[in-house]
């Protein structure tokens, strides 16, 4: 589909599956604790990408504005360094972090840039895509419609006559579980070519109260972003648990430097499906969602695994959060 300077296309069905979803949440409900962790995408339906907006809004929650100021006083310095003439954003929702990223490849005065946005949304790519356009009238965007799963190594892949800076931003490399890090990472190594740089958004160890706060905001936000993935199975999977019988809780595990968000069920409730058998107990948790903290020390050691080497890492002046620049090794 094209519009103006602004083409969206399709690699893949994006987690619209229902089937595989229903896979995807079975083998969750039947391990023991439950586990959803694994599937942060599921979190992001509409109204889902909805409450995480507002989330970011809460007064708690540090880490857009941290990642926004360090992209704000950075971002010229990121785009002459990596003299990058097209930028590809890995998850990119409603692109509120990206103008900074644009506004420097403008400046840079290399002739127009490329914007590529991934996303699992083929309405926020449009919409965020309008949006930009008119922003910025020389801009050429070509969204694509995916996930990480199925579609990175693809976009990845495709030809361009560009050095590129594939951000990915907002620290959503912490939802992924460590295995699910790797691949990603692995995936992403193995699609950059020379001259390409990676631009990764990393939230920082800090004290348990400030990070507990930021998941278990006063607003309740953050819980009814949690309790939403109740609503989400029940629409796609057809099942009929009680949101209102789940309560939130996010713990930060200082051992492992994660948050982890919980729904625990508050009465006991069976759910039935053709696919699909869960019992939950009274008083018992689902981990809905990891978000794992960094050091410097362990951004190091994550990129290394994944033969990238970190160029650097940026952080905001309060040190609350990262942006790793690499590039393959
Ligand atoms: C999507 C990584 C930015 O882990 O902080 C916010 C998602 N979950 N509150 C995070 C989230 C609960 C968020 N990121």
């Amino acid at each position: 589909m094209r519009e103006g300077n602004v083409e969206v296309i399709s690699l893949d069905e994006a987690g619209e599956d229902a089937g595989q979803m229903a896979r995807d949440v079975g083998a969750c409900l039947a391990a023991t604790p439950k586990d959803l962790s694994p599937w942060p995408k599921y979190f992001y339906d509409a109204e889902g990408s909805r409450l995480f907006e507002e989330i970011t809004a809460q007064p708690e929650y540090y880490q857009t504005g941290a990642e926004l100021s360090i992209l704000r006083s950075l971002s010229d310095g990121i785009v002459a360094r990596t003299r990058c003439r097209e930028l590809v954003e890995l998850g990119s929702g409603s692109a509120s972090k990206t103008r900074a990223l644009i506004d420097a490849m403008f400046n840079a005065n290399d002739g127009p840039p490329r914007y590529v946005p991934l996303d699992v949304s083929g309405s926020a790519l449009r919409e965020s895509g309008g949006r930009l356009i008119s922003e910025y009238p020389g801009l050429e965007i070509q969204g694509f419609i995916g996930d990480f799963d199925l579609s990175l190594g693809r976009l990845l892949g495709r030809p361009t006559d560009r050095n590129r800076l594939v951000a990915f931003l907002g620290g959503t490399i912490g939802n992924f579980t460590p295995e699910k890090r790797q691949e990603f990472l692995d995936t992403l190594r193995g699609g950059l070519r020379d001259g390409d740089r990676v631009l990764i958004g990393l939230d920082l160890v800090k004290d348990k109260r400030t990070l507990e706060a930021a998941y278990n905001d006063a607003a309740g936000v953050t819980a009814r972003f949690n309790r939403n993935m109740i609503r989400v199975i029940n629409h796609r999977l057809g099942t009929d648990l009680d949101p209102d019988l789940f309560s939130h809780r996010a713990i930060y595990d200082a051992d492992r430097q994660r948050i982890e968000m919980w729904l625990h069920s508050e009465a006991e409730q069976t759910i039935h499906t053709p696919d699909l058998e869960a019992h939950f107990e009274r008083g018992e948790g689902i981990r809905t969602e990891i978000s794992t903290k960094f050091t410097p020390d362990s951004a190091a050691r994550t990129f290394e695994e994944a033969s990238l080497q970190l160029l650097d890492l940026y952080t905001d002046d309060r040190d609350l959060f990262a942006l790793a620049l690499g590039k393959a090794v």
